[in-house]
């Protein structure tokens, strides 16, 4: 095996060859001339809404890291984005592994990107580095293969600008039922010290007669081991250090470096009033904290097998964006307004479905008038114009905006815009 300065274990020593002979997700860069892979975290939009309340000026430089950005996904996503829109800034991508390098920088380089800067290095060696102070630092998929996350996570504190803020992703347990089973099995099998190449044959092997009562294959949340290459099976199945957290675990993890969570993505998924809908039970909810009702919504739903959140210093005051402004500017995500209007059901709710679980939006009856007029240029002020000079008096357009927004930002479908 090689071997690589820097590292604290064995493990981590493993888990660096991993990368760098199965740099993950498997990607080609070809495919960048077909599609942009957009998600959560560090999509601007996302960005804009969760962490800086909206408030802060799409002209101001954003300095983003990438920490352990691997193949390139948020990295290209998010310096994409701020190509497309003008907006001023660098994106630092930043990983161990040469290989994930030179499929991120090859991808960057297909789309002419020049937003980017690379850096080959640990994110452990962060603090004074020289790097940074960044606005605003993604770390998906990464703390949870560290040897000490806490760790991990102070050394990304210690780059964070002030005001700026997080997108993290961790795995979470129950979602992930199956995959520790599996990992078992192949350890016993396969075990770390042999050549991944060997580890990889066996695995395969094993996919073909997995038992019919083997968990994974009820698992709808995965198919890395089935689609996703030698990548995708490794990552999954042969991985030499990967650790689940509860909400709890992951809020105690925040909360020891000093953040606090702005944002658990979807909102909707963490909150279990959807789950509960006998009142008596409901009732019981008054009594939690934010923290306590994710928890509670996790061991519900219990299809939950990442978190994701957007998090900001625990002791900066919280930029609250107000919807109701007339200054304020509507956003989708992705899809456009148009479009999620065209989903509104006979009954006024929209059906979403989380991994398999669908809860209903009930929207007011005027979301589908409001909805098509969202284009990220139009205000809220200039919306509710358009809706008078059809008839709609202005309180049944406050009240119905104010719901819509509710209901959709709940879903991180519709967000507020940076302002110019
Ligand atoms: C599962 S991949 C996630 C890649 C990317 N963030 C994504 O979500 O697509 C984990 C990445 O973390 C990197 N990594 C692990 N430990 C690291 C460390 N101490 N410093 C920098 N990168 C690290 C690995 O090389 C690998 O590319």
């Amino acid at each position: 095996m090689l071997y690589f300065p820097g590292m604290t274990d064995a493990t981590d020593q493993r888990l660096a060859g991993q990368y760098e002979a199965y740099p993950y997700p498997r990607r080609d860069k070809r495919d960048e001339a077909k599609r942009l892979v957009v998600g959560s975290p560090s999509h601007l939009r996302e960005i804009d809404y969760w962490v800086f309340g909206a408030a802060r000026p799409a002209s101001r430089t954003l300095n983003a890291l990438f920490a352990g950005g691997g193949t390139g996904d948020g990295t290209i996503m998010l310096a994409q984005q701020m190509a497309s829109l003008g907006r001023p800034g660098q994106v630092t991508w930043l990983d161990r592994s040469a290989a994930a390098l030179a499929i991120a920088s090859g991808r960057a380089e297909t789309r002419g990107l020049q937003n980017i800067t690379w850096q080959q290095s640990s994110l452990l060696d962060l603090a004074g580095s020289g790097l940074g102070p960044f606005d605003y630092i993604d770390c998906c998929g990464v703390l949870h293969h560290l040897p000490d996350p806490a760790a991990g996570l102070r050394a990304l504190v210690s780059v964070l600008a002030p005001g700026g803020g997080m997108g993290l992703m961790v795995y979470a347990p129950h979602g992930r039922t199956g995959v520790y089973m599996m990992q078992d099995a192949l350890r016993r099998l396969a075990p770390p010290d042999q050549p991944p190449a060997q580890r990889l044959d066996i695995a395969r092997r094993v996919m073909k007669h997995l038992p019919e009562t083997q968990w994974l294959r009820y698992n709808r949340n995965f198919d890395d081991h089935i689609n996703g290459g030698d990548a995708g099976l490794y990552d999954l199945l042969l991985n030499p250090r990967d650790r689940a957290f509860t909400v709890p675990e992951f809020a105690a993890l925040l909360g020891d470096a000093g953040l606090r969570v702005a944002c658990w993505v979807e909102p909707i998924r963490y909150d279990p009033a959807p789950l509960l809908p006998d009142p008596r039970l409901r009732a019981k909810l008054d009594t939690m904290d934010a923290t306590e009702r994710a928890a509670l919504a996790e061991a519900l739903a219990g299809n939950m097998a990442v978190h994701i959140v957007y998090c900001v210093r625990a002791d900066e005051k919280p930029q609250r964006p107000d919807p109701s402004l007339d200054t304020a500017v509507p956003v989708c995500r992705e899809i456009s307004g148009e479009t999620l209007a065209s989903g509104i059901r006979p009954d006024g709710t929209m059906a979403v479905n989380f991994d398999g679980m669908r809860i209903p939006i009930a929207l007011p009856p005027l979301a589908s008038a409001i909805l098509p007029l969202i284009d990220g240029q139009r205000s809220v002020g200039a919306i509710g114009a358009i809706l008078a000079g059809r008839g709609t008096k202005p309180d049944v357009f406050a009240t119905s905006w104010r719901q819509t927004f509710a209901a959709l930002e709940r879903i991180n479908r519709v967000l507020l815009a940076a302002p110019a």
